[in-house]
């Protein structure tokens, strides 16, 4: 029988790491177990999506006022109820939900880690067989050990993050999770039904060809964004050029494709949503901590994203992501 040990899955890798780390309890390996776990079981309801009654609205709305569908609601269960459950998660937040929920049980009080989520990221492209994903940031909490999780551990500048990740449900289905050591990528075996590494180190290029960007809004955006677009379709070869413009709709996956082959990502603010679209803590702080890691940069257009101190769950941002040179030469252009 051939047995290929080359095979590193999500947990020996962790583990590995964490060896390296002096006094370090394995809270962290635990509590990215849990999230590949809670990524496995929405996966197979992703895949299944066309066979079962889970398309559509599950007859709600958001708290941010959209319609909520079906599997959005069984991926937020699914992530709530294996960290709960899980020795390493104190509590969490999620997209999907109006407040936080702190884990009251004497093992979840016990834990070092809150985990702040976008359960099922891009949800408009289920219906139509298109990649969606999941957006996770881990912090340690600032409230003690052995008491119950506080909104202050949630509020946290991105900076703070101790790791990041997502999952991207597409033609293959990748865990990426960084944490200040690098950014690696597990790409789920479904014969053996583990993450398992097939993107060690990832780097962001620091230049790229791809903007990415809702070209539908252009008439909405300020002078400076509407200015950079037309740097990007002016580009002639001696300048890099001609640039792509690619935007799926899933943030998940338009980011991962511009990360692994370098590019620019952005949702501004428009006349009618000043602030964007996109939820500072669960979708712009998980990616900028992973595309700084690997090299990168994200802004609001101003500031960093990391930096910003957030004050409420829910708040919105505008979001400038992606390769390092691309993203300064859009700065120049902010500046004016
Ligand atoms: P969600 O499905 O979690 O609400 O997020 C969708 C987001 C993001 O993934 C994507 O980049 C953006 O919405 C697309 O918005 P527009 O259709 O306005 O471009
Ligand atoms: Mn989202
Ligand atoms: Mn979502």
């Amino acid at each position: 029988m051939n047995v290929n040990r080359k095979v590193l899955t999500l947990d020996e890798f962790t583990i590995q790491q964490l060896r390296d780390i002096p006094n370090a309890t394995g809270e962290l390996s635990s509590l990215l177990r849990d999230i590949g776990l809670a990524a496995k079981r929405v996966n197979v309801e992703v895949n299944k999506a066309g066979l079962v009654d889970i398309l559509g609205d599950a007859g709600s709305v958001n708290v941010q006022g959209e319609d909520v569908k079906k599997l959005d609601v069984f991926a937020n269960d699914q992530f709530t109820g294996v960290l709960k459950h899980g020795i390493s998660c104190a509590g969490i937040a999620s997209e999907e939900l109006d407040d936080y929920i702190a884990f009251d049980d004497t093992e979840s009080k016990k834990s070092k880690y809150v985990c702040l989520f976008d359960p099922l990221d891009g949800s408009g492209n289920i219906d139509v067989n298109v990649s969606i994903g999941t957006i996770f940031g881990v912090y340690r909490r600032v409230s003690s050990r052995g008491s119950i999780a506080t909104k202050d551990d949630f509020l946290q500048k991105g900076t703070q993050q101790v790791a990041a990740g997502y999952i991207v449900y597409g033609s293959s289905t990748m865990l990426v999770y960084a944490t200040r050591r690098g950014v690696n990528g597990f790409t789920l075996d479904p014969s053996i039904g583990e993450f398992t590494l097939s993107h060690p180190g990832i780097k962001c290029p620091p230049k790229g060809k791809i903007y990415s960007v809702n070209h539908g809004n252009f008439f909405q955006y300020g002078e400076e964004v509407k200015k950079y677009i037309n740097i990007c379709q002016k580009k002639n070869k001696s300048d890099g050029g001609p640039y792509t413009q690619r935007y799926i709709g899933s943030m998940v996956a338009d980011v991962h494709r511009n990360l692994i082959k370098g590019g620019i990502f952005m949702y501004p603010g428009t006349i009618d949503k000043p602030k964007g679209k996109l939820r500072l803590l669960y979708e712009c702080n998980p990616f900028a901590f992973i595309v700084e890691v690997a090299g990168g940069k994200a802004t609001d257009g101003k500031r960093r994203i990391l930096d910003i101190q957030p004050t409420e769950l829910h708040q919105r941002t505008p979001l400038f992501i992606g390769s390092k040179d691309m993203m300064e030469e859009l700065e120049k252009e902010l500046e004016g």
